[in-house]
Order: structure tokens, then C-alpha cells, then sequence
């Protein structure tokens, strides 16, 4: 499974970036807001560090200022994909970008109809939304076993985005589950590192570390 940071603040894509273990990046208008910087500029940072996909999103509510605002987007680097939500206007969007051969990311998916309807339409991505389901008292992850259980049925290769992740235990149940990628706040990535005994054995290694005879 890819890890991707969703986030628009360069210093934490940096970090990221320097771990060598993420992917890609996703963005979106709140996540534009927090950065603070003008989102082409941010968007182009970005293209610079992470050499995987790097979603931009489209703000527009009809399908031509979506696919306008897309191919603008897709000047800024090549690794750039863009994001267009789950509405009818959206899948337009998302067929013509395509056969312009730019890549889709159909974001705000909620319901695995959702996700069949963005897959027909030739997504690269599809971005279920887990944390904000959990919030609503649904289980997000059920609907990741669905899209991963129909896009096995047809052999879609749209690739499952685990997004709105909160938590590492989303990251875990996205992995087993067998999500093609997990995006996630910095916060979250820097979690999966942690556990209390790893901490606990590294202190114990270097107590006895002292204790070994060394000849200078
Ligand atoms: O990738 C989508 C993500 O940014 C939404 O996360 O936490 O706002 O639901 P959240």
C-alpha cells in the first residue's frame, strides 16, 4: 500500500519527503487554506519534492470549469492529477479529462455506488472518505471492503485512496483490507513509527551499550 501526506504544508512534505517512504500527496481547498500560500505556488513546491501523484482540486460546480481548471493544473508539473468531486458533473469531468489523458482523482466518495460510477468513468484514484463516515456513526472501513470487493468482481484498476484518515489503526485496516493507498495528515504518518516498546528497547540497548568493555 502507497503512503501518501494529505497536506499542503511544505515543511511537513519535506519531512515526509526525506523519509523515503511516501508516495504522493493529496491537497485539497481546506487543507490550500491552512498552508496560507497561493495554491498554484504550493501545488508546484510540491511537484518538486514528491515525484508521485499530486492532487489538485477543482473548484468549479459544472463540468467545463472543471476540465479548465484541470488542464491548467496539469501545466504545473507532470505528476499532477486532479481532483473532481462525486457528482454528475464530476464524472463528466472525469471522462473527458481522461481522454485528454489527465489523470482523475474523484474525491468525496462516500458510498460504493459512488465508487462504480467514478471507475465506468475511467478514475485513476477514487477517494472514500472513512473518518468523516465514522463520524456520522458508520463504519467507514465497511465501505472500503465494498469498493475493494467490486473493483476485484470487474477487474477495475482504479486505484482505492483511503482517505480522511484519522488514526493508524485506518492506516492497519486500509493495509489489510488491501487499499492501493492510505493518505493521512503528517500527525498520523508520524504515529505509524511509534510504539511504546521500541522506545523502551532502544533506551535498555544503550543503558547496557555503556556497560560493554571497550578498548578506547
Ligand atoms: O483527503 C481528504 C481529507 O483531507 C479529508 O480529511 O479529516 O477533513 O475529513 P478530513
Amino acid at each position: 500500500m502507497e503512503l501518501f501526506l494529505d497536506t499542503a504544508i511544505l515543511d511537513e512534505i519535506k519531512r515526509g519527503a526525506e523519509t523515503g517512504l511516501i508516495s504522493g500527496a493529496t491537497t485539497n481547498p481546506s487543507l490550500a487554506a491552512k498552508a496560507g500560500k497561493d495554491y498554484n505556488d504550493v501545488l508546484k513546491e510540491i511537484c518538486s519534492i514528491i515525484k508521485g501523484p499530486v492532487s489538485a482540486e477543482t473548484v468549479s460546480p459544472d463540468a467545463d470549469g472543471m476540465v479548465k481548471e484541470g488542464v491548467e493544473f496539469s501545466k504545473i508539473a507532470k505528476n499532477i492529477i486532479i481532483k473532481v468531486p462525486m457528482t454528475v458533473e464530476g464524472m463528466k469531468a472525469c471522462q473527458k479529462l481522461t481522454k485528454k489523458n489527465i489523470k482523475v482523482n474523484v474525491t468525496l466518495c462516500f458510498s460504493a455506488n459512488q465508487a462504480l460510477l467514478a471507475a465506468k468513468s475511467g478514475a485513476f484514484i477514487v477517494s472514500p472518505f472513512v473518518g468523516r463516515l465514522d463520524d456520522i456513526g458508520e463504519v467507514g472501513m465497511d465501505l472500503i471492503k465494498d469498493i475493494r470487493l467490486i473493483y476485484n468482481n470487474y477487474k477495475f484498476t482504479t486505484q482505492i485512496l483511503v482517505a480522511s484518515v484519522r488514526n493508524p489503526i485506518h492506516v492497519l485496516d486500509a493495509a489489510k483490507i488491501g487499499a492501493d493507498i492510505a493518505t493521512m495528515p503528517y500527525s498520523v504518518f508520524e504515529q505509524l513509527f511509534k510504539h511504546t516498546l521500541t522506545d523502551v528497547g532502544i533506551k535498555k540497548f544503550l543503558e547496557d551499550w555503556e556497560k560493554v568493555p571497550k578498548k578506547r
